[in-house]
């Protein structure tokens, strides 16, 4: 058995930001267009009219300030209401690939590593643009790496559900260096025509090499141990897929095709199911949460952090132990705890333990423990 170690992060930001008051002048718009255009239903009582979203309580009911997305001009245009990409033909790499390479380029450049050593690439993310080839073979192609590459999906959890897969094998023997990549588009799978979560999530890529301990060649986190855990839910879901078609209304604009939630009961059902998993995880290993000098939690929702971290650590977080970056980026699924890692990991001192936490979808929860060389 080897120990695994995480050797390098990278993260992919897209230049184009939407700010809280930029979205909800367009939502705005849009909300009047469509109570215009239905007025006279509106006014026989038969439909209700669309209400205003603000900026105030997106912030208050979020901590998100901002997002950062692949493309502006589609989503802020209120006869448009989502992103407008580049279509591509099938000879150039996708738009997730391309995300990709960035986030991989400066993991590698991170952990000193050649694209060449990687043997295993795993494209862990809440959505593939295409059902295949595997986006993972993709990225691994265009990185010049060996080995195999798959995919897999696990919602909000895929990062850390990839982490354990990937350290796993390495720990095992069958894998030397892997790197988990994880592109998030959400702005594709989010109805920015509905208030009630138009302002949740933002598009980033990140990437983490995970390699034996023994081969890094700096600084590096070694991954104690891993723990995830399932149960079903429907309070996140969405119904888009490839039998889209073969269902009678299939095709149509309907509302289940985009990400849909029931974000009360999720805050209510979520939260302490991450405590519990959390400390159930430490206690197995015989780390105190006294001994955390950091949380790096999915960023969802920033009361929903401060309850897990309060929860966690038996007190109110002191000032950058559980960073949130979710009010620059927004919620970016299972990226979000790995932009927190890689930003806010350098000032670990060698002994130092942290946690890695990502939750959501499914429901589902994945947590790593890590220690500072
Ligand atoms: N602007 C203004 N008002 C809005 C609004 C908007 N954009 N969106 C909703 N409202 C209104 C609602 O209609 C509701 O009005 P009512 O009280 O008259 O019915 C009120 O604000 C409260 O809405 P609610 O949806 O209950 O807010 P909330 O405090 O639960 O916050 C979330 C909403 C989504 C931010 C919160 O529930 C959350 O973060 N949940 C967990 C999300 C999560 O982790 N999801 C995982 C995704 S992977």
């Amino acid at each position: 058995m080897f120990k695994p170690a995480i050797t390098g992060t990278g993260v992919f930001t897209p230049d184009q930001v939407i700010t809280n008051d930029e979205l909800v002048e367009s939502f705005n718009a849009y909300a009047d267009k469509m109570n215009a255009q239905n007025a006279a239903a509106i006014e026989a009582g038969e439909m209700e009219p669309m209400q205003h979203s603000s900026s105030e309580f997106i912030y208050k009911a979020s901590g998100i300030k901002q997002r950062h997305v692949l493309d502006k001009e589609g989503v802020l245009n209120p006869d448009v209401m989502h992103p407008l990409l580049r279509q591509r033909s099938d000879d150039e790499p996708g738009v997730m690939t391309e995300m990709a390479l960035d986030a991989c380029t400066k993991a590698l450049a991170q952990a000193q590593a050649d694209a060449s050593e990687i043997d295993l690439v795993i494209c862990a993310a809440s959505n593939m643009e295409r059902a295949y080839p595997a986006i993972a073979i993709e990225i691994q192609n265009a990185l010049g790496a060996g080995g195999f590459a798959f995919d897999m999906n696990v919602a909000c959890s895929s990062a850390t559900f990839g982490l354990q897969a990937a350290a796993d094998m390495v720990r095992s023997g069958s894998v030397r260096k892997a790197i988990v990549v994880n592109p998030e588009i959400c702005t594709g799978h989010l109805e920015w025509r509905d208030r009630d979560c138009h302002f949740i999530f933002g598009d980033v890529a990140t990437a983490t090499v995970i390699e034996r301990a023994e081969d890094a060649k700096g600084d590096y986190f070694e991954i104690i141990s891993t723990r995830c855990a399932t149960e079903f839910s429907n309070n996140i879901r969405n119904n888009n897929g490839f039998l889209r078609r073969s269902r009678p209304d299939g095709v149509v604009d309907r509302r289940d095709m985009q990400f849909m939630q029931n974000g009360r009961k999720v805050f209510k059902e979520v939260v302490p199911m991450v405590s519990a998993h959390m400390l159930s995880h430490l206690e197995a290993e015989g780390v105190s949460p006294d001994n955390l000098r950091r949380l790096w939690l999915h960023q969802a929702n920033k009361s929903m952090n401060d309850f897990i971290g309060k929860k966690v650590l038996g007190r109110t977080p002191e000032d950058g132990e559980q960073p949130n970056i979710l009010q620059d980026y927004a919620n970016t699924s299972s990226a979000g705890s790995i932009i927190a890692f890689s930003k806010y990991s350098d000032d670990l001192e060698a002994g130092d333990y942290g946690v890695i936490c990502s939750f959501g979808a499914g429901y589902s929860v994945g947590s790593v423990l890590v220690k500072r060389h």
